[in-house]
């Protein structure tokens, strides 16, 4: 299962495979409310015009609170199934109930059932980009301004994570369409090495318990160690429940074994204490506290028996029967072009994404962290690995410049744009974090995860939240002259 490396972003998003992502958006999950499926026609390539193919693109309507004078709310979706959860919950419905608000949310290409191509193949990956993703979203606006007579609304669009990025970026690119944008935990800085993540996993860990991440640290190496000899194998795979007996047999099978061991880690400090659970998500309950208290507890002798505890907590809490670490099982799972496929949910879009635009791989090549083994190069090499020969470090490292050239990473010039970053989340080391003028607003937040101010306020939410949740009010309500 292509799970690893959507982590990230999943806010609308992403995947869960870990990787940037918010993993938001994707849901398997039951969702409570029947929200309609709704189509859009759209074009394969925007940016050319002898090219007439079209596809259909699913998006969702909340007409409920939607008043003439209002203004309209686009959720952007991200690298993953667009999840209807969000068109009845969230941060924006209490926003656009307030304001009378038009709601609606575009699936992004690729993504859930919006099916550009008849399949993944390469050739046809061409036509997964951010660009191609902001172009659908001026056509739907421009098409149902029309359709729906919003001739006279302002737009407002949202996201979080990845779709974050696009937040900001469709009001950077399409100033005469979108009137401003709430780009929640944006890494809007393409970056190859992403060291810095672990960096902050470590500074997070460490928040509740200084020594924290020094006892994983211990834990890890030791499990290290034990790797040394192909006699503890079987120990391991008993002790961290992987599916199949341990079987290495290059540099990458034990790349991803520890890649998918500290994921487990990451995924707890990126998403800690939020309110995901709406969406379907499980495992929401462990968080950096449960973590560290494990690794403190004396009942168990050994930091490595602490940190085996740990991994079992979470992966009891995700409900996963065992995990996977069979790094040919994940690339030949990759690989596979079919919508029904085993990575078809995210992974194989968004690694091909990561490989064309923005990189973000959270390699261990920092000091300053717990965890090593998983390098700069090993991320790199499922590149090519996973879509051909061509994509090799050269390749990653020009479409990764070309995005920052394209969108200006961190050099923001626009207006009417706020860039809420939750301080635990690794992701927010990519963000925007100082106000940049008078309209381009930072709101950095203590002690909150990934994308927590869209989510629907809980009593256990750090304060700081609910704050920052109504002084985005106050600025809309503002701009928007209400
Ligand atoms: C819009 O969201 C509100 C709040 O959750 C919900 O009560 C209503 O049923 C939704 N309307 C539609 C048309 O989905
Ligand atoms: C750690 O978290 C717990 C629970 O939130 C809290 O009671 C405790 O004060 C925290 N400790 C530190 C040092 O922040
Ligand atoms: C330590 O672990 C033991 C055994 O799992 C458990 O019973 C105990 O409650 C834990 N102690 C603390 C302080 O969490
Ligand atoms: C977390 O929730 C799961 C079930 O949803 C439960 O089995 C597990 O014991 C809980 N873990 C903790 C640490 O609360
Ligand atoms: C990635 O970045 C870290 C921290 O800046 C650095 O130590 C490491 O050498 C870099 N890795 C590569 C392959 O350049
Ligand atoms: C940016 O400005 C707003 C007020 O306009 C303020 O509330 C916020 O704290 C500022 N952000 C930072 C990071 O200083």
């Amino acid at each position: 299962m292509a799970s690893t490396q959507l982590l990230l972003l999943a806010c609308l998003c992403l995947s869960a495979s870990h990787a940037f992502t918010c993993r938001r958006f994707q849901s398997k999950s039951e969702v409570l409310v029947t929200v309609q499926d709704r189509w859009f026609t759209q074009r394969l390539d925007h940016f050319n015009g002898a090219d007439t193919r079209v596809w259909e693109q699913r998006y969702y309507m909340n007409d409920s609170f939607s008043h003439s004078e209002g203004p309209v709310f686009l959720m952007i979706g991200g690298e993953g199934s667009a999840n209807p959860g969000w068109m009845t919950q969230g941060t924006w419905i209490t926003y656009a109930e307030k304001m009378g608000a038009l709601c609606l949310l575009l699936e992004h290409r690729f993504y859930g059932k919006s099916h550009p191509t008849k399949d993944m193949c390469v050739e046809n990956l061409r036509y997964l980009s951010s660009q191609q993703a902001l172009a659908d979203l001026a056509h739907f606006q421009t098409v149902m301004t029309e359709k729906l007579g919003l001739g006279n609304r302002k737009w407002i669009v949202f996201g979080g994570s990845y779709p974050g990025c696009l937040a900001a970026w469709y009001r950077i690119k399409y100033p005469h369409l979108a009137y401003a944008a709430i780009a929640s935990s944006a890494p809007i800085h393409a970056v190859l090495n992403f060291s810095e993540y672990l960096d902050v996993v470590q500074a997070s860990l460490s928040r509740n318990q200084s020594n924290c991440p020094g006892k994983i640290k211990i834990a890890f190496d030791t499990m290290l160690e034990l790797l040394d000899y192909k006699e503890n194998y079987l120990k391991i795979s008993k002790d961290f429940y992987l599916c199949e007996v341990l079987v290495i047999r290059s540099k990458m099978d034990m790349a991803f074994l520890l890649d998918t061991i500290a994921e487990y880690i990451m995924d707890v400090v990126q998403y800690n204490n939020d309110n995901r659970e709406f969406e379907g998500v499980k495992g929401g309950n462990i968080t950096i506290q449960t973590v560290c208290d494990i690794m403190s507890n004396e009942s168990l002798v050994s930091p490595y028996d602490r940190f085996v505890e740990v991994i079992q907590s979470i992966r009891k809490a995700k409900e996963e029967k065992c995990i996977e670490t069979s790094y040919q099982q994940f690339i030949h799972d990759m690989r596979d072009i079919h919508w029904d496929g085993p990575a078809a949910s995210g992974g194989r879009q968004w690694m091909y994404q990561t490989c064309t635009e923005f990189g973000y791989f959270q390699s261990s090549d920092s000091a300053l962290q717990p965890f090593s083994g998983f390098p700069l190069s090993y991320h790199v090499q499922q590149c090519s690995d996973i879509y051909g020969k061509d994509f090799i470090l050269p390749l990653v490292v020009d479409s990764i410049q070309q995005t920052n050239e394209n969108y200006g990473g961190l050099n923001v010039k626009s207006s009417r744009i706020i860039f809420p970053n939750g301080l635990i989340d690794p992701w927010h080391a990519l963000g925007i974090k100082t106000n940049l003028s008078s309209d381009l607003l930072a709101f950095p937040m203590e002690d909150a995860a990934h994308c927590a101010d869209m989510y629907p306020a809980r009593p256990q939410e750090p304060p700081v939240l609910l704050e920052v949740r109504r002084q985005i009010f106050e600025k809309l309500s503002e701009w928007l002259q209400l």
